[in-house]
């Protein structure tokens, strides 16, 4: 059987790293014909790697459009705010669409490109790749078995881990909500969208509290200067000190703005960027740390913390059913379930996950390449219009966040949204 074949936009970190090596891993499932891409050096990489012709290889998306459909699939993994024009382009001219989280900072656009899936009978997948893990579709399966009864109440922490905060939130890509979107859906919308898909409920109301409490000009060391390598006075005693952090532990960290990671290479791009830069004298806007509670339909509530400041990147969960307990580290591999009954505590592990986010970067590529097949019409497991729902819930926390904690209910927000929204 031939491979699917696709085009891919954006070949930065998601999309060189997560998606396309699936193509080389399994070229009978997957095919990559050709790629847009700014970046010369990743554009090069893309092409030497699925060895595609000079002509298949252009700079923008606009440029891969104009050559009509030439692919089964487009994988779209440019940045928040350049998702919603690829993907209305590429369903209207017929691609099936597998679209990196979040689908749009603009709620408005998230409901547009739901309905233009609709319209032009294609799936949009959006790569909320937690729920392609076993870790959490184990989870899913307990509740669904009633194993630990009705579900009471949830407790979801996202450890977000403090070098990571810095790197990703304060120097890096996501700083600034009004150039990529608010924390909540950037990286805890994966958040809502497992704590909606676990308890297979619709989320009724929502409440939220947050600020950017530490990574702030007020907190800067006395004499630091812009740029840590340039003689800070704090320097040993800043954990975020770039030249300590991305010449040492954070090594793996510089890959992602530097293709020379010499000691030369990135001493150089931490002057060329902001990753150099003091992370008290930045431009970033983004939470540190947020709190949202949640409840639904059947009265069941969730609550929902991140921070940036903690020593593991992980997410530990409780689920407290009537008749049981659920209990899970993603980092373990493994979660406990526990009988009020019997006493007994059950411990699942589960295999060693091949890929990033648990194996969910993989799992998601082989389900949406067989979903596309299908003949019977099933959305994938993260479609959009499942996406569009716990979108819903992160931008309804973000409103309620503003409004110093004002509970939102969800249905009049959806509701108010779609009012405005006109089809194009
Ligand atoms: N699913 C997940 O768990 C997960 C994890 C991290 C990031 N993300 C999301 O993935 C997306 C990409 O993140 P990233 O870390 O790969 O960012 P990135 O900056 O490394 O990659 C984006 C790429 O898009 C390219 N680009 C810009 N304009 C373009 C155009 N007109 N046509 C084609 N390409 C263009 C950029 O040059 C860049 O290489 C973001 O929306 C991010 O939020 C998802």
């Amino acid at each position: 059987m031939q491979p699917t074949t696709a085009i891919l936009i954006g070949a930065g970190d998601r999309g060189a790293r997560a998606y396309a090596p699936y193509a080389l891993d399994y070229p009978n499932e997957l095919k990559i014909v050709a790629v847009a891409e700014p970046n010369d050096e990743r554009r090069e990489r893309i092409k030497v790697e699925h060895s595609l012709s000079e002509a298949d290889c252009v700079s923008s998306w606009n440029e891969i459009f104009n050559m009509g459909k030439v692919a089964d699939i487009a994988i779209i993994c440019t940045m928040d705010r350049q998702h919603y024009e690829p993907t209305m382009k590429a369903l209207q001219l017929g691609y099936h669409v597998l679209l990196e989280k979040p689908m749009s900072p603009d709620p408005k656009e998230c409901i547009a490109m739901e309905k233009q899936a609709e319209k032009y009978n294609r799936q949009l997948t959006i790569c909320h790749v937690l729920r392609y893990t076993e870790f959490w579709t184990a989870i899913r399966n307990i509740i669904a078995e009633g194993t630990i009864g009705d579900v009471a109440s949830l407790q979801l922490n996202e450890n977000v881990e403090a070098m990571h905060m810095s790197h990703s939130f304060v120097r890096g890509n996501w700083s600034n909500k009004e150039e990529s979107s608010p924390m909540i859906l950037q990286k805890s919308c994966h958040d809502m969208d497992i704590i909606r898909y676990v308890l297979d409920k619709k989320c009724e109301r929502i409440s939220s509290y947050g600020s950017l409490m530490h990574f702030r000009r007020e907190n800067k060391p006395e004499g630091a200067p812009l740029y840590c390598l340039d003689g800070c006075p704090a320097e040993d005693s800043c954990p975020f000190h770039a030249g300590h952090y991305y010449l040492g532990e954070g090594r793996g960290w510089a890959k992602k703005f530097t293709e020379d990671t010499s000691n030369e290479g990135i001493i150089n791009a931490l002057y060329e960027t902001d990753y150099g830069k003091c992370v008290y004298q930045l431009d970033n806007n983004v939470v540190d740390h947020q709190v949202v509670n949640m409840e639904f339909e059947d009265g069941a509530t969730a609550t929902f913390s991140m921070c940036g400041f903690t020593r593991e990147q992980t997410r530990i969960v409780q689920i407290m059913g009537t008749k049981g307990e659920i209990r899970g580290k993603m980092d373990d591999n493994q979660i406990s379930v526990y009988d009020f009954l019997t006493k007994q505590e059950t411990i699942i592990k589960f295999n060693h996950p091949t890929g990033g986010h648990g194996g969910g970067d993989r799992g998601i590529m082989k389900d949406f390449l067989s979903d596309i097949k299908r003949t019977d019409k099933r959305e994938s497991i993260s479609s959009a219009s499942a996406s569009l729902d716990s979108h819903l819930m992160a931008f309804a926390a973000e409103e309620s966040r503003l409004k110093k904690g004002t509970s939102i209910e969800l249905d009049q927000f959806y509701n108010e949204l779609s009012k405005e929204y006109t089809t194009s």
